[in-house]
């Protein structure tokens, strides 16, 4: 899709659909709604007064177009009630309005600038988030399907605005929102194509990619690396499978940079439990074990473009979590890379145990801040549900910055505590950490045993919960979702 403004007014655009925008409760619209009302005599007025449509946010309404304006449809997106209203919800609604074009074949999509009307909020963060969501919205994992693909993506996304003055800020955020908007998606991709196509080598092979595109330095290590470099836990979960590991590393130096953050995603690109083996319904669409990786992955493809003022090292140990002669068993021990012990009482608990060895190599590179993200933990998405993942962090000030950076890209995240009692669960009988404790809290247990090899650095660890989606929501389809990939890079953006 190709999103651009015009100046001018959205009466004059000839397109194949025209979005305009309603707040729930509005009888008589004004702006650039109302003047697209007035040509066409009335006909959105009439649909508000016979209760055809309310407004609710994400909501829409179309009707065709017979003269009046240079378009074959009209199509209203609801803003929901104009309190509380904010950049969040201009997503929504443009990401809701391009699914709906998107589903009735429009080629050629105008749209009111959502937000920065009758709301006032500023013109770049408006352009941005209507990119950013109309990406979203427009976004459908196809790939695989020969027949009745229904892919019909818009090709053209025209922002049009009256207010000149605006024009400037509005091409930046569309610059902006659709990098980020690209690498969700891009992001979203690698997640939904199945494990036979994106294993360990394929990961390491889109990492040199990225790499030799935006001259990255990128240092790859094999079975044989990772078991020379001391990274004994990588190469314990990797045992059950005949295909080979990887531990991918990036680096991305920017000039004059002071700090260096670290992030980690775990790449496990099937996840069968190992022998603690997971049941046929909890196993499938454990493809997705990899959209940790897949988010700082994505944010240094976003990084490469942006060119933040920090110096970044991306991290993922991607591995296979299955099981074979050569698997580990459950009551194993094995040497971590920051030299514990660590006695695996679950193999199923696997991606703490390849992100405690990311995290200490992390540290020992002496990084300023470390972010992991990873699917850890059923347990999140019990106590959180698919709509929100959870933050645990050492340093508020990180917690803080890291949920504000999701806000406005439509990833929303809840600070979970690190409740010291618990750690007590991690003992271990014959090492110095077991891999799992108590069964309640289990998101806190799992994010309190990657703790424990972190060291002194500021640390935060996201328990992506949100990673896929069971039924389509406004910004995304059912499948993944992208999750963590929009915060990691508004928050490098920040410094
Ligand atoms: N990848 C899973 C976590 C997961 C499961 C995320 C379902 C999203 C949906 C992880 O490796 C895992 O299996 N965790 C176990 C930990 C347990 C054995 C302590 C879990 O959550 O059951
Ligand atoms: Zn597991
Ligand atoms: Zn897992």
């Amino acid at each position: 899709m190709e999103i651009n403004v015009v100046c001018g007014s959205l009466t004059e655009q000839p397109s194949d659909i025209v979005i305009v925008n309603l707040f729930k409760g509005v009888k008589s619209p004004g702006g650039a709604t109302g003047a697209v009302d007035k040509a066409l005599n009335g006909a959105i007025s009439s649909l508000i007064a016979d209760e055809e449509f309310e407004g609710n946010l994400g909501e829409t309404a179309f009707f065709r177009v017979n003269g009046g304006l240079p378009v074959k449809k009209v199509l209203i997106v609801g803003l929901g009630s104009a309190d509380g209203f904010g950049i969040p919800q201009v997503m929504r609604a443009a990401a809701s309005a391009a699914r709906k074009c998107r589903d009735l074949k429009a080629k050629k999509v105008t749209s009111i600038l959502h937000g920065a009307g009758i709301a006032g909020l500023p013109a770049f963060e408006c352009a941005k988030a209507v990119a950013e969501g109309a990406i979203l919205g427009d976004y459908a994992y196809t790939r695989l399907k020969t027949e009745n693909s229904g892919s019909n993506p818009i090709e053209y996304f025209t922002i049009v605005e009256s207010d000149n003055n605006k024009i400037a800020d509005i091409e930046r955020g569309i610059a902006r929102g659709v990098v980020v908007g690209e690498s969700i998606t891009w992001a979203r991709d690698i997640i939904n194509e199945p494990s036979n196509f994106v294993d360990p080598p394929h990961l390491a092979k889109i990492a040199e990619e990225i790499a030799s595109e935006f001259g990255f330095e990128c240092r790859i290590r094999d079975r044989k690396a990772i078991e020379d470099e001391g990274m004994g836990l990588v190469a314990a979960v990797s045992r059950g499978s005949a295909i080979e590991p990887r531990f991918i590393e990036l680096k991305y130096s920017a000039p004059g940079a002071k700090k260096t953050v670290a992030i980690v995603g775990k790449g496990v690109t099937f996840d069968a439990g190992g022998y603690s083996l997971k049941n046929a319904d909890g196993m499938y669409g454990m493809k997705d074990d990899m959209s940790g990786a897949a988010a700082v992955l994505a944010a240094m493809r976003a990084v490469g473009k942006l060119k933040p003022n920090v110096n970044v090292l991306m991290l993922a140990p991607a591995v296979e979590n299955l099981i074979g002669s050569n698997a580990i068993h459950p009551g194993d021990v094995f040497k971590s890379y920051q030299g514990k012990t660590v006695e695996v009482a679950n193999t199923d608990a696997e991606g703490r145990l390849i992100l405690a060895d990311a995290v200490a190599y992390a540290a020992k590179q002496g990084v300023d801040e470390i972010i992991d993200l990873a699917t850890l933990t059923g347990a999140c998405v019990v106590a959180l549900g698919r709509q929100v993942s959870g933050v645990f962090a050492t340093s508020d000030e990180l917690a803080d910055s890291l949920i504000k950076a999701g806000r406005n890209n439509g990833e929303n995240l809840w600070r979970m505590p690190l409740y010291e009692d618990y750690r007590e669960s991690l003992k271990s009988d014959v090492a110095d950490i077991k891999n799992v404790g108590s069964r309640d809290g289990g998101a806190i247990t799992g994010a309190l045993f990657i703790r424990d090899f972190v060291g002194d650095k500021a640390w935060a660890h996201i328990d992506l919960a949100s990673a896929t989606i069971d039924k389509d929501i406004d910004l995304a389809k059912k499948g993944a979702t992208g999750m963590g990939t929009g915060t990691l890079i508004e928050y490098l953006m920040s410094y």
